[in-house]
């Protein structure tokens, strides 16, 4: 028989705030939407920022306060990821557009997520749209980098950045999940959930469903989960690299891709982490992290893991016995 549990509810829906406050972080844009919901009133937006911090959460927040009840009636909901041609722009959104159900001096919006996907033929099109429609239309627009959007567009709209999420908001909005959830979480393992998800709130809302299956979760258990390295196993292979033992160091890297089935990517980042934060001469820095990009660059060309390693640890310890 299959039980509810069997149904199990992805967190990042279950928990996608439904009003503009309740977005975490991204206090600036939360400030200006709310101006607008109070007037009644918006421009054309366009929300620009990295992935999985709440841009297409908040223009659905932003819809559903504006619009008021039936707000999806009066959504056009696109996704230019799929959608990208012309073609959509001169059926459905003209076709949106043109319906005028709505009641006097009120307007639908039009949402395009991913917008940047949107091919410049399409955007070219959208310019006379969006003004011949002004009255009873506005329009918001995601993407990751609004470099990605025409100038005639944006210059149309009020571009509102988001940021990625720092590490007290993200703490809280993981905290708060976790109280809903009936979740016991220590806070160092929230850290440990910020430090593997690159502000990116979708991913450390993620890595948190995946440790509540485990009973008392574990900074470990956020770094097996996130396939990423937890700092403190790559200590000794930097302490060795900073002491000139190339052999010593060798071991411990092939150790860690042999036996703990780590990639050198992986380590890499792991490093990387470690000697952002390392007290150590400026020159030291700088010189570590051109080897560490370097090897990168060589791993994404296809060169192999334990070779690369081999190459990092080797100018790694190279510029310890040369005295930077
Ligand atoms: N600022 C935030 N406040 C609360 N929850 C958030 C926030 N950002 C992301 N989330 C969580 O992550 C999920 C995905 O966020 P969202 O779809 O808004 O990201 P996005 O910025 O549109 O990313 P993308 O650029 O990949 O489209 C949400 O459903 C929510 O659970
Ligand atoms: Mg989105």
């Amino acid at each position: 028989m299959v039980s509810d549990k069997d149904f199990m509810e992805i967190w990042i829906e279950k928990h996608r705030p439904e009003k503009v406050s309740d977005v975490a972080g991204q206090k600036e844009a939360v400030k200006m939407l709310e101006g607008f919901v109070k007037s009644g009133e918006m421009p054309h937006l366009i929300f620009a920022g990295p992935p999985g911090v709440g841009k297409t959460t908040m223009a659905l927040c932003l819809a559903r306060e504006m619009l008021g009840e039936n707000w999806k009636d009066h959504l056009l909901e696109l996704n230019a990821s799929n959608e990208r041609g012309i073609d959509v722009i001169k059926n459905d959104v003209k076709e949106f557009a043109r319906n005028g159900s709505i009641t006097e001096g009120k307007f639908k919006i039009i949402f395009f997520d991913e917008s940047d996907q949107l091919t410049p033929e399409a955007q070219a099109a959208l310019r006379r749209t969006m003004e011949i429609y002004y009255k009873n239309v506005r329009f918001i627009f995601s993407c990751n980098y609004s470099s990605g959007i025409i100038p005639p567009i944006q210059s149309r709209c009020v571009i509102t950045r988001f940021k990625k999420i720092s590490m007290e908001d993200m703490v809280e909005a993981l905290d708060k999940i976790a109280v809903e959830e009936k979740m016991k979480v220590d806070r160092n393992v929230l850290e440990a959930i910020f430090e593997n998800s690159d502000g990116d709130l979708r991913k450390a809302v993620n890595i948190l469903q995946s440790i509540s299956f485990i009973e008392n979760p574990t900074v470990k258990d956020v770094y097996d989960v996130s396939g990423s390295i937890d700092e403190k196993e790559v200590v000794p292979l930097l302490s060795n690299m900073r002491h000139g033992n190339f052999e010593e160091a060798s071991r411990i890297s092939t150790n860690l891709i042999v036996e703990n089935g780590f990639s050198a990517i992986d380590i890499i980042k792991a490093l990387h982490r470690l000697i952002t934060r390392e007290q150590t001469s400026p020159i030291m820095k700088r010189e570590s992290f051109i080897a560490l990009a370097d090897t990168e660059f060589r791993l994404a060309q296809g060169g192999s893991d334990h070779i690369q390693l081999d190459f990092l640890v080797a100018r790694m310890c190279k510029l310890s016995t040369d005295n930077l």
